[in-house]
């Protein structure tokens, strides 16, 4: 069964082929992230336009020297995500289905980064709690089993990367500023300024960041002369970022009883957090494990896997099933 996945969520256009003997046999993902550069985050209108503009050749490049007609279904992402942007994916789906009269298989993009790891990794078996950190998602989330999973925590406000990217802006580093501020974190002191844990020592798994990055804008309007700070700052904001993410990993591993942890999104990429986790694996005597950056972060792979993972009774063509909001126990 070969299985074309198509993701169009936000900024990525992306397809990729899964075949159910072989595995993954093609992916390309065009990142707008330059085009939105230019205006500090992602544009959903522009991100629409340029979806259309791109998916073709993002399509070819995926298919290599395979032919679109050797394809058994379609599957592509249909929320949560940028109605927009979600309407090309599925338009593209949905004509495609109809020229070449195979199913379609609308997926939740959550999901389907909660079983990415599979790509990579033939040692992972449920249960396993899965942390996911991009710019739009801030999640703790306890994966059961294909379709059995319970969000222990998610962010009341503010996703760590978007917290990231706005402190970025802050310090008047280019977007998004999540890796610009990992690399001048580097030369500057994280305890110099205090700012605060928001949640931290809640009861519950939850998460909040918007206070933490509005923390670090009135540290910056006392300051006479930023650009000398900016390094102190970026590690201090790094520091209580990620202590929050950690405590509250551990947390949901001890009270859960889960030995495996697997990170997504792109914050995972953060190699203050890597450590982090890593003393963690020794601590709690668990294993941690990082999907191939390229799986991490949005991608067709992802979508393609989880649509041959659906049963034909999931299958739907026609009417539209996108929903920007779309919550995982919905599923
Ligand atoms: O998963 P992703 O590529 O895209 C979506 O959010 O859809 O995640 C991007 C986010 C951005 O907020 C970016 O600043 C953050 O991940 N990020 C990082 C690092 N690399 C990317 N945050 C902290 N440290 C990094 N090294
Ligand atoms: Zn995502």
């Amino acid at each position: 069964m070969l299985t074309l996945g198509i993701e169009t969520s936000c900024d990525e256009t992306a397809v990729a082929l899964y075949d159910s003997e072989e595995g993954l046999v093609g992916e390309s993902v065009f990142s707008q992230i330059d085009m939105h550069a230019e205006y500090g985050g992602v544009v959903p209108e522009l991100a629409s336009r340029d979806h259309c503009l791109k998916i073709i050749s993002v399509l070819e490049d995926a298919l290599g020297a395979r032919n679109i007609s050797e394809i058994d279904q379609i599957a592509y992402t249909s929320g949560p995500g940028l109605l927009g942007a979600l309407l090309v994916g599925e338009s593209f789906a949905h004509g495609l289905s109809a020229g070449l009269g195979k199913p379609t298989i609308p997926v939740h993009h959550l999901e389907a980064h909660l079983m990415a790891p599979a790509l990579d990794f033939d040692d992972i078996g449920f249960p396993f709690i899965s942390l996911l950190v991009s710019g739009g998602h801030s999640l703790i989330i306890d994966v059961k089993g294909l379709g059995d999973y319970t969000i222990l925590g998610e962010s009341q406000d503010d996703a760590v990367g978007e917290a990231f990217d706005k402190v970025g802006k802050l310090l008047n580093l280019p977007y998004p500023g999540g890796p610009h501020i990992e690399r001048i974190a580097r030369d500057g002191d994280p305890k110099k300024f205090n700012y605060p844990r928001p949640m931290m020592h809640s009861d519950n798994l939850n998460l909040s960041f918007s206070g933490l990055k509005t923390a670090v804008l009135y540290s910056i309007r006392d300051l006479e002369n930023l650009d000398e700070h900016i390094p102190d700052i970026a590690a201090s904001f790094q520091r209580a970022a990620i202590d929050v993410l950690v405590s509250k990993i551990k947390k949901s591993l001890t009270q859960t009883n889960r030995d495996t942890l697997i990170l997504a999104g792109g914050v995972a990429a953060n190699g203050l957090l890597r450590d982090e986790m890593s003393k963690l694996e020794d601590e709690l005597n668990i294993k941690v494990r990082y999907p191939a950056m390229k799986h991490c972060t949005d991608n067709a792979a992802m979508i393609a896997y989880l649509g041959s993972l659906k049963t034909p009774d999931m299958v739907t063509q026609g009417n539209s099933n996108a929903r920007p909001r779309w919550p995982l126990n919905e599923v």
